[in-house]
């Protein structure tokens, strides 16, 4: 009882009072037709060429495997990007005063440790809202935070990033930052990144951040590797998408009947990503009742990562009403990091 009492005093928050969890989309989804998800794979399946949107990657071990991706040796990207953000942690901190972090695709959170170091060493409180369609990786990663920083609020979000910022309510701090780190930009379409900034604007206020890091143009013989590992670890973080899409859709892909491919189109400054069907073969996923024929050789787009140049790039968000306030690289300019204020509408 004692040890409980002076417990309570020196922690006034516990950790559950410091957690809040929602789940905008359930671990199993039973039917398809009434969750997000589903009608975008008949659709990508049924087309041609065969495509299926990135997002399904990320199931639980989709987010551990593109955890150890994130180790690779060849794979520069998150390395780079963390290299960057140590560097300007403060100064995010300094430009943008007292600020939620509203983090879209968090994972495992490694990154926003930085920024959480930075906004608490100018003694700003805590607050972040991680948004994940992995709900797994999320809820422990929220834990290992509130752990780690005693005055810590986190609001996570399971859910696509178009339900997130439709469901977000007024920041709770004298200002809001939303983070897109990774370059998970570059998994949209030039016609998907245009929605994307619209659903972008129309979720902050003005004056309010977005802060945006992109891998940028670069050679063939440095992007090729970092998606053709050779361990072969992201082969089979493209390969368990088909074991995800069994699970979630009851479908019997057999996943030793296809192989990854990976390949930078130049003109497209793209990576693609691609399983490709190894013999002709049918699949079936019964919660879809989808019937889908593959011949020889024929490919499933699964992924393009798109590669920016920094100045188009800034002239994008400008357009959009999201002015650079500053923008940061590392030393090869392989990586940009850009933090941008929300203008009034005019
Ligand atoms: C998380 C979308 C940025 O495109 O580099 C890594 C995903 N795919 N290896 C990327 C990924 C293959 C990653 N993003």
């Amino acid at each position: 009882m004692a040890n409980a009492l002076s417990s309570a005093t020196s922690h006034p928050f516990t950790l559950e009072d410091r957690l809040h969890l929602e789940r905008l989309i359930s671990p199993i989804q039973a039917s398809a037709e009434e969750q997000t998800g589903g009608s975008d794979v008949i659709s990508g399946l049924t087309q041609i060429p065969k495509s299926l949107p990135p997002r399904y990657f990320y199931d639980d071990r989709g987010s551990e495997l593109f955890e150890q991706i994130c180790d690779l040796p060849e794979y520069y990207l998150t390395r780079t990007e963390a290299a960057i953000l140590r560097r300007c942690a403060g100064s995010i901190a300094q430009l943008t005063d007292a600020c939620e972090i509203v983090e879209l695709g968090s994972g495992s959170s490694t990154k926003t440790r930085i920024l959480l170091d930075a906004y608490n060493q100018q003694g700003y409180p805590l607050r972040y809202l991680p948004i994940d369609v992995s709900g797994g990786i999320l809820e422990s990663s929220a834990r290992d935070l509130l752990k780690d920083y005693p005055s810590l609020q986190v609001h996570g979000l399971v859910a696509t990033y178009e339900q997130a910022l439709q469901k977000l309510t007024p920041a709770r701090l004298p200002n809001r930052m939303i983070s897109f780190l990774g370059s998970s930009l570059g998994n949209l379409n030039s016609c998907e990144c245009d929605v994307f900034f619209s659903q972008i604007t129309g979720a902050l206020q003005a004056g309010e951040y977005f802060l945006l890091g992109i891998d940028l143009h670069k050679s063939k013989e440095v992007l090729e590797p970092a998606y053709s590992d050779s361990q072969g670890v992201t082969a089979e973080f493209n390969l368990n998408m088909l074991r995800h899409l069994n699970r979630r859709f009851k479908g019997n892909f057999d996943v030793a009947q296809f192989e990854h491919w990976a390949f930078y189109n130049e003109d497209q400054h793209q990576i693609e990503m691609h399983l490709r069907s190894l013999r002709e073969q049918r699949v079936y996923l019964r919660a879809l009742d989808l019937t889908v024929e593959f011949a020889a050789g024929e490919t499933i787009l699964t992924e393009i990562s798109r590669k920016f140049d920094l100045d188009v790039m800034q002239q994008y968000l400008k357009a959009r009403g999201l002015e650079p306030v500053q923008v940061w690289t590392d030393s090869n300019q392989w990586f940009g990091l850009l933090l941008c204020q929300l203008q009034p509408a005019l």
